[in-house]
């Protein structure tokens, strides 16, 4: 009997490797995903592993898959939850999932285990990608069954069982970290009346702190999906690292928000998406030229529902599958470029072009046009306003 368990090396991961020795009496394989949670976090990992009693620690860089295959699909489906959040968390968890299935099948194990709470969205994503991945894998969830309730808990255990008590200083809050996103939930952010705290924040300036001089830079797009930074073609983990810096220096895309989780309580997040949230800008924009105004009110439609299915964890669902497929056949002409302007924590979008652009300057200029006739539109008004017609008419027994 082997498991593999998602483990971060924190507190929590490193309790539960002996308390699945423990209670299940299995070999317990530690895997560690890359995601760009920042290399410090998986530095003298293995070691820690061991010592808290796994039998080995594979990791694996999935970075520039997370980006390409998970981050780029929901960034070109315009894929938002609750108006606001850019499900930095949310795309992360699948991929990490898909990869500890295909561990389980490498190391041959029967079963997998994760340190998400019983609380959150995290654990549905996890055991939703199982499922549709291998449905035989039995999966274990340590916080929903055990005693240990809180820190003090988990360091007695700890200490009972010979592991050794990582020495990182546990922040106050709950971050989770990747190349998309940082996220901040718990303490003072719990009363959603509080406002974070200046401190808090680590991949953006305060706005106010930002600059006084802004930023021109032109994001490259091909069918829907960003490629190139200020004329430079760059892989979608590099250009994205890039953006966040950048997005970064100017205190681009801090997100404040009380949301619904899917186990149905409200929660209050703060969201750091620098990079992201200059992405969305010029996807966005550059399918105002490429899109006519049926395809963008139907995209954005679907992009709502896409978006909630990615937040609750149904990645590889037949449906959200479908979406993308329709996604990617509606912006297989969004190519171009997009000119935005970055200052004091905002996007703003200075210029945009395509070469398959529906934008044609000699149809709507106010200058004299030839396909243009003004004179048509008096018939096109008359039928168009047809049915308003015939109902004033009624109520006034015309
Ligand atoms: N509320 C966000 C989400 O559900 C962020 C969750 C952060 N997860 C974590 N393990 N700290 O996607
Ligand atoms: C957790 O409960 O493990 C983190 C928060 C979440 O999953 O939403």
């Amino acid at each position: 009997k082997k498991v593999v368990l998602a483990y971060s090396g924190g507190l929590d991961t490193s309790v539960i490797v002996p308390w699945l020795k423990e209670n299940y009496g299995c070999e317990v394989v530690c895997f560690t995903a890359d995601v760009g949670q920042g290399i410090k976090e998986l530095e003298g990992l293995e070691q820690k592993a061991k010592a808290s009693g796994a039998s080995q620690l594979v990791v694996k860089d999935l970075t520039e898959e997370f980006v390409k295959d998970y981050i780029f699909p929901c960034l070109r489906a315009g894929a938002i939850y609750e108006r606001k959040y850019l499900l930095g968390t949310s795309m992360a968890r699948p991929v990490i999932a898909k990869a500890m299935v295909d561990v389980a099948a490498e190391v041959g194990a029967d079963a997998v285990a994760h340190g998400c709470t019983g609380k959150g969205n995290d654990q549905v994503r996890f055991e939703l990608t199982f499922f549709s991945l291998n449905p035989e894998l039995k999966v274990v969830a340590p916080w929903r069954e055990w005693e240990i309730q809180g820190r003090e808990d988990a360091i007695e255990y700890a200490k009972k069982h010979n592991v050794p008590v990582p020495v990182t200083k546990k922040s106050i809050y709950s971050r989770d970290r990747n190349l998309w996103h940082l996220s901040h939930e718990g303490d003072i952010l719990e009363d959603p009346a509080n406002e974070p705290k200046k401190d808090m924040y680590m991949m953006s300036v305060d706005p106010e702190d930002a600059p006084d001089q802004p930023e021109y830079i032109e994001i490259g797009i091909e069918s829907g999906l960003p490629v190139a930074l200020n004329g430079k073609a760059l892989s979608p983990a590099t250009l994205l690292s890039e953006l966040n810096t950048i997005g970064g220096k100017h205190g681009i895309g801090r997100i404040d928000m009380v949301e619904n989780r899917l186990v149905g309580m409200k929660s209050r997040g703060v969201y750091e998406t620098p990079g992201g949230t200059i992405l969305f800008a010029a996807v966005q924009e550059l399918e105002s030229l490429t899109l006519d105004r049926e395809s963008i009110q139907v995209k954005d439609s679907l992009a709502l529902k896409y978006a909630e299915m990615v937040y609750a964890g149904r990645w590889f669902d037949p449906l959200k599958e479908s979406m993308d497929a329709f996604m990617e056949k509606l912006t297989e002409k969004t190519t171009g470029s997009v000119t935005l302007k970055l200052y004091k924590g905002s996007v703003s979008v200075t210029g945009r072009k395509s070469p398959n652009s529906l934008y044609r300057q000699d149809i709507s200029s106010f200058e004299g046009s030839e396909i243009y006739n003004q004179a048509d539109a008096a018939g096109f008004i008359r039928l168009y306003g047809l049915p308003m017609r015939v109902r004033a008419m009624l109520e006034k027994g015309i």
